[in-house]
């Protein structure tokens, strides 16, 4: 979607940018997705301004954050991405508190907390993606999920246009899932973490990345695991035990290393990823009577 000239001065005059005619196939770890504009929202203060220009406008938006967990829709898009461009540093600490930018790689925060001995997030360590994003979805991994730690969130609130900050335990965390609503936007979260003594942690997190280094196939594009495990089940498992690794539509295809990836073997576009998603999801179904939820998200126009 192309952002009229009007619209654009407006925005630069609220401390935004325009990048025009984006692909989203370079923004996303899938490498699939279109073209559309895209607005880094470079000052905070401005956001619910320039969300209600766009709201008064007419132009419909989706926040990108890492792009890491998301399958976009390909050609012309019908909405503009929103970005927050990564600060740094971004992230400091106080005490047993850690305050951290949502551009934050998480990743990043994770090594960043162990340097000032504070740990319990060693799970977390090659999760893919911002801290946003890991917020939103109360991202997880090997027993470690962030909404633990959560102490407060500020976030742009859609639902009232404002700033705000919220405590971490009017926030439910569930599995892969949040309160929160999917058109807020995250700004800077406040984690109280375990005092660990940094070697420790360090251990913890070879211990982690070489868990996942034999399991997944961290060398081929993909946006993680595509559905959620269903209660007391693994998907990848019950894939795998269809035979399905490698059953590919164009260049999307089951990961032959880990059958709940889906990896974009070449040139796949999200009708092909769409098709074997819904294949793979079909003969689940068939097999074992379950309907497998997508734990990527999932951006159609
Ligand atoms: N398994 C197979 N074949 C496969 C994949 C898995 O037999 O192709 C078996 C494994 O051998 C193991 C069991 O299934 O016995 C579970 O596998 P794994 O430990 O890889 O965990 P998972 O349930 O498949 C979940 C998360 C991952 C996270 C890992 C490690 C979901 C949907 N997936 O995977 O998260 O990294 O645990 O904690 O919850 C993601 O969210 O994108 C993601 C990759």
């Amino acid at each position: 979607m192309r952002i009229e000239d009007h619209v654009v001065a407006r925005i630069e005059e609220l401390g935004g940018e325009i990048r025009p005619g984006v692909s989203l196939a370079e923004e996303t770890s899938l490498g699939i997705g279109g073209t559309t504009d895209e607005l880094l929202l470079r000052s905070q203060d401005s956001i619910p301004e320039v969300m209600s220009l766009l709201g008064n406008e007419n132009l419909p938006h989706r926040f990108l954050g890492g792009g890491t967990n998301v399958l976009v829709a390909d050609g012309e898009l019908p909405w503009v991405a929103l970005h927050l461009p990564k600060a740094r540093p971004g992230m400091c600490v106080e005490g047993n508190m850690a305050y951290v930018d949502a551009a934050a790689d998480l990743g990043g925060m994770v090594t960043f907390c162990a340097t000032h001995n504070l740990g319990g997030m060693e799970g977390l360590i090659g999760v893919p993606g911002s801290v946003g994003g890991a917020l939103r979805m109360n991202a997880g991994a090997y027993g470690t999920q962030i909404g633990t730690y959560v102490r407060e969130v500020q976030l742009y609130r859609a639902a009232s246009g404002e700033l705000e900050t919220v405590r971490g335990h009017d926030i439910r965390f569930d599995y892969r899932h949040t309160s929160f609503a999917p058109e807020d936007l995250m700004l800077r979260v406040k984690l109280e973490l375990p005092s660990k003594p940094y070697k420790e942690i360090l251990a913890g997190i070879r211990v982690c990345n070489e868990k996942r280094r034999a399991s997944q196939p961290l060398n081929q594009k993909s946006a993680g695991c595509i559905f959620k495990n269903p209660p007391g089940g693994s998907a990848g498992k019950m894939i795998d035990d269809l035979k399905l690794k490698g059953h590919r539509v164009g260049d999307a295809m089951v990961s032959d290393r880990h059958a709940n990836f889906f990896v974009n073997a070449g040139r796949a576009t999200c009708s092909d990823m769409l098709k074997l998603i819904d294949d793979v999801r079909e003969r689940l179904r068939g097999a074992y009577g379950i309907e497998l939820e997508h734990e990527v998200i999932v951006w159609q126009n």
